[in-house]
């Protein structure tokens, strides 16, 4: 894998969920069309009616009560200070009497505070209070039960109101009838899930910690490893002496993917107080991207919730302490030319509330270019464009959310950077590199960016957006080889008229041989506008009828075929979530292209993350280690190419020459790769070794994979799945990083971009068949090398999974200026593979 620049991929989009509105209905024109219409209405009730009660009263997890006529459970949790009470350290015992006596004594204060709101008082249930620390703090939850009959008095139950009868009570709080007058202040409510309101004294699964500095000690979910069961409850309570922070890491995280579910929830109290939350998390995160945080003081919560039914392994959790200055230092001056700062403990979560400032100074008359490598400050309910909770602030403007690439430079050889973190959640935070420049030339011998990013001068004005922000594609002027679109952007005249808008406004598609009116075919025949999607195939190759959503009977090259032989006229239906065959044969066999792992995006660099390509396999031939690459695409078959196998010397056709190795990251690395050996090579028969026409190659393993979390098998595409121009897709393999390199110890991963077919036929001189596509930068330096060979080209589609594009195949030299690699094209062998292996 060669590769100069990093261009981020696909982020993960949300699915969306379209829910039929009842009143999208035709009025009837008749009076059977009434009656027609009244029982598709009841129909629609009714099915509507079972819908709602399998989504909404199915489950029976407390946090699926809002909605249902059922009663409710409304908590309240917080803290107050004791005014009165001296600390005494027996108050950290809730097994102690010092506990039991103030604890009683403050939970009758409560309850006696809540009484006096009417209210509140025809609802209240309990109080409870869960810890004391030092201050002295107590901490309480309580809990309102509200009847079938009152649910729309549920939005009644503020926080204000809660902290209304607490405040206004502690103002009377001397004629208050207790044991002993208890002064209370800085009172904090906040409403919680009853599934963490836990009494110390009762319940199970509940642990009081204690944090030490130097010594690292653990605890695990219930059940671990062996799988926790449905309905824990658990609760951590960790301390460590005053002036320290707490350190938690979680080297297995292992719980189930949905959230509402299963969860463990990290509060920086000692009560699961919103306002003061860490972090929630559930799903399962992978040895490279653990989840590890900490506290701002001395006290921290951990929660632990499952309502699901699927087992899963749980966590395992150290825990240690550190001098808080240790955790909260941060910022300070930065004086040498270039350097890196990261937030607070990077790259664990920054504590909560921590403020930092750096100020890097460079030499006079130089100027400051900052680039995040990292940058995840994501918070609930936060706007990216506001920032109003955690942000990180440069020359005026605050960034938060999640970014792939942030660079900024200067105005002066001084640049300020600002962390904020507030009281409420927190995340992985930054780390960043700056350095100085000369502004009379920032990028020697580069191109600058207004990003501040430098790029190789042969991509300005290129025609791709090679800054990301396009500053390397506006006042360009068109040269001779360029097309000016309306837009003002040049773009390669090979690409005009290829029915690729590749301008963005649509001026390189405009003017082309045919009318306004009418309608390109594939093959550059011209015709009327509307024989597209008219259910009629005009065009010979049926590109009038291949987007539309319903063109019966129309089956072209662009069609799905489903199992029954219907034709889809849909853009790459399959495995899109969506029943488009009668049969549902397009969603059939869709056990694949997913990654499990949840993974961190970590901008720039080229290493592959351990699971991020589930389905990549190296191949190592007789004593000579890695050789090609290969794809799994069942737990028996794998996808490579025909030129690893048929070469000069016939031992690399003789299966036993091979072993195969899934689920592997570094080649030195042995843990969680399976090894198997190869039953069978099929090559295809048409493969040509002059040409590389047909370069593929299946391999049937002795042995089944086992899929884990590291082993998936990859989508293949059907036979009429497009890949359209410029869509980014990624390449992976252990080859090399440079032409005449040797091969890489770590999976290496680019991304790429699909080169549409007519220029892919020019840069390679006709030498490419339809057998094969293009893929990479005309402009160069990311591209496959020797070693990748076999290896898949893999894009993700907007249905949330991955599907192959390509087999890594041939290229001249790597990463070439207008020399892109060349792939197979598996949409055109998509039969053989079938016919070969059923799959
Ligand atoms: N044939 C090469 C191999 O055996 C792969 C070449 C890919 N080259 C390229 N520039 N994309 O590994």
């Amino acid at each position: 894998m060669h590769s100069a620049r990093y261009d981020h991929g696909p982020n993960g989009k949300h699915e969306q969920i379209n829910f039929l509105s009842g009143s999208e209905k035709v009025p009837p024109k008749r009076k059977t069309g009434l009656v027609i219409f009244v029982i598709i209405a009841l129909v629609v009730a009714a099915v509507a009616a079972v819908l709602i009660w399998f989504f909404v009263f199915k489950g029976n997890s407390e946090a699926a009560i809002s909605n249902r006529r059922i009663p409710q459970t409304i908590v309240f949790s917080g803290h107050m200070k004791l005014a009165d009470v001296p600390y005494d350290q027996k108050l950290e015992d809730i097994r102690s009497k010092e506990f039991s006596d103030l604890a009683s004594n403050l939970e009758s204060v409560i309850g006696e505070s809540i009484k006096k709101d009417s209210f509140l008082a025809k609802y209240y249930k309990t109080s409870v209070v869960t810890a004391f620390s030092r201050g002295v703090m107590g901490y309480y939850w309580s809990e309102f039960y509200v009847p079938a009959s009152d649910l729309e008095l549920v939005p009644e139950f503020s926080e204000e109101r809660m902290l209304d009868a607490l405040n206004n009570s502690v103002k009377n709080s001397r004629s208050v009838m207790t044991p002993r007058s208890l002064k209370i202040s800085e009172v904090t409510a906040a409403r919680t899930d009853p599934r963490m309101a836990r009494n110390p004294r009762s319940v199970e699964c509940f642990y009081v910690l204690e944090a030490e500095e130097g010594k690292l000690k653990t605890f695990t979910s219930p059940g671990y490893p062996k799988g926790y069961t449905s309905k824990s409850r658990c609760q951590w309570q960790i301390r460590t002496s005053e002036k320290n922070s707490i350190l938690v890491d979680f080297p297995v995280f292992y719980i189930e993917d949905y959230c509402p579910d299963d969860f463990v929830f990290i509060y920086d109290s000692l009560s699961p107080d919103d306002y003061q939350a860490i972090t929630q998390k559930c799903g399962q995160r992978p040895p490279s991207n653990p989840l590890a945080v900490a506290s701002s003081g001395n006290i921290m919560l951990i929660n632990f919730i499952t309502d699901s039914d699927v087992q899963r392994p749980g966590f395992e959790a150290q825990y240690t302490a550190i001098p808080l200055s240790n955790a909260t230092t941060c910022g300070g001056s930065l004086t040498e030319t270039e350097g890196v700062f990261t937030s607070p403990l990077y790259p664990r979560f920054y504590p909560p509330a921590v403020d930092c400032k750096w100020t890097i100074k460079v030499p006079p008359g130089n100027k400051v270019r900052v680039k995040f490598t990292m940058f995840r400050m994501k918070e609930p309910t936060v706007d990216v464009h506001v920032c109003h909770k955690d942000y990180v602030e440069i020359m005026g403007t605050k960034y938060c959310g999640e970014m792939a690439s942030l660079a900024l430079t200067s105005e002066t050889n001084v640049l300020e950077v600002n962390f904020h973190s507030d009281k409420s959640y927190t995340d992985k935070g930054f780390s960043a590199e700056y350095s100085a420049y000369d502004p009379a030339d920032p990028c020697p011998n580069k191109f600058a960016c207004a990003s501040g990013h430098c790029i190789a001068k042969e991509q300005k004005c290129d025609g791709w957006n090679d800054c990301g922000d396009m500053s390397d594609e506006i006042k360009c002027k068109c040269d001779k080889e360029q097309f000016a679109c309306d837009n003002g952007l040049c773009k390669p005249r090979l690409w005009v008229c290829d029915r690729v808008n590749d301008c963005g406004d649509g001026s390189d598609e405009k003017r082309c041989s045919c009318e306004e009116n009418e309608w390109r075919c594939g093959n550059g025949v011209c015709l009327p506008q509307d024989v597209v999607c008219d259910s009629k195939q005009d065009c010979a190759d049926g590109s009038d009828e291949a987007s539309c959503k319903s063109s019966p009977g129309i089956c072209s090259e662009f069609s799905f075929t489903c199992s029954n032989n219907e034709c889809v006229n849909k853009v790459n239906a399959e495995c899109d979530r969506e029943n488009d065959c009668a049969d549902n044969s397009d969603e059939a066999g869709c056990d694949c292209g997913t990654r499990p792992y949840k993974l961190n995006r970590i901008v720039g660099g080229q290493n592959a993350e351990l699971g991020e390509w589930p389905w990549q396999v190296s191949l190592h031939f007789m004593n000579n280690g890695h050789v090609c690459g290969a794809s799994i695409i069942s737990d028996k078959w794998l996808l490579s190419a025909s030129h690893c196998f048929v070469t000069n010397d016939p031992a690399n056709h003789v299966a036993s020459n091979w072993l195969t190795y899934s689920g592997m990251q570094a080649q030195y690395k042995q843990d969680g790769v399976q090894r198997r050996a190869v039953k069978t090579i099929i090559s295809h028969p048409n493969y040509n070794p002059m040409t590389f026409d047909y370069d593929i190659a299946l391999l049937e393993l002795s042995d089944p994979l086992q899929f884990t979390n590291t082993i998936q098998p990859i989508c293949l595409p059907s036979a009429s799945h497009v890949f359209p121009a410029g869509t980014s897709c990624w390449v992976t393999g252990w080859g090399a990083q440079r032409e005449g390199g040797q091969v890489s110890m770590m999976l290496q991963k680019a991304s790429v971009k699909i080169i549409n077919d007519t220029v892919c036929d020019m840069v390679t001189e006709g030498q490419v068949t339809s057998r094969m596509l293009c893929s990479g930068f005309l402009a160069g330096g990311i591209d496959a090398c020797q070693g990748d060979s076999g290896g898949p080209l893999v894009c993700f589609e907007e249905s949330g999974k991955w599907f192959q594009a390509g087999i890594v195949s041939w290229g001249e030299g790597c990463a070439r200026r207008n020399k892109p690699g060349v792939y197979t094209r598996i949409t055109k062998l998509r039969d053989w593979v079938k016919m070969e292996t059923g799959i």
